[in-house]
């Protein structure tokens, strides 16, 4: 059963600008240890993390109604194929799938909420 949608888009200078300053401080308060492994620290690293913080806000929208989740409750992972995939630490009877895209400005996700039956 679908529960809700999330949409969200984030300009990557915001996060480029919040990693200058804060660091390892602010990319540790929104992103656990493994999502950050996964992203090389390529041209497109400020990218990649625009699009997992656009990801987490869209899968808060499609699921705050059914309970309240923070960054860190989020893991924005990636498949072997590259497909995004969501994990999340509450709500065991809940799934999420998105989908992301991101440019040189901009990072959009979408993310869908399911109850599992
Ligand atoms: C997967 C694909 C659609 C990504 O599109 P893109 O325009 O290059 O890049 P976008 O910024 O829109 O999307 C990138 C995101 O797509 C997601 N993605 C990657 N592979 C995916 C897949 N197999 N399924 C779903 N989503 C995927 C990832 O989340 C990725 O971001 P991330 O690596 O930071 O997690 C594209 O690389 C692809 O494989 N297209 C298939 C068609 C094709 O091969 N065309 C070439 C012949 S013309």
């Amino acid at each position: 059963m679908i529960l809700g949608i999330g949409i969200d888009m984030v300009k990557i200078d915001k996060i480029r600008k919040a990693i200058n300053r804060w660091g390892s401080g602010f990319t540790e308060r929104i992103f656990n240890p493994e999502e950050l492994e996964g992203i090389a620290k390529g041209k497109i690293y400020d990218q990649r993390l625009a699009a997992r913080f656009a990801a987490k806000e869209a899968v808060i929208k499609a699921i705050s109604k059914s309970i309240p989740l923070s960054f860190r409750d989020i893991l924005i992972l990636n498949r072997g194929n590259g497909a995004p995939y969501c994990n999340l630490k509450k709500g065991k009877n809940l799934k999420v799938i998105l989908s992301i895209t991101h440019i040189e400005d901009y990072a959009v996700a979408c993310a869908v909420a399911q109850k599992k039956i």
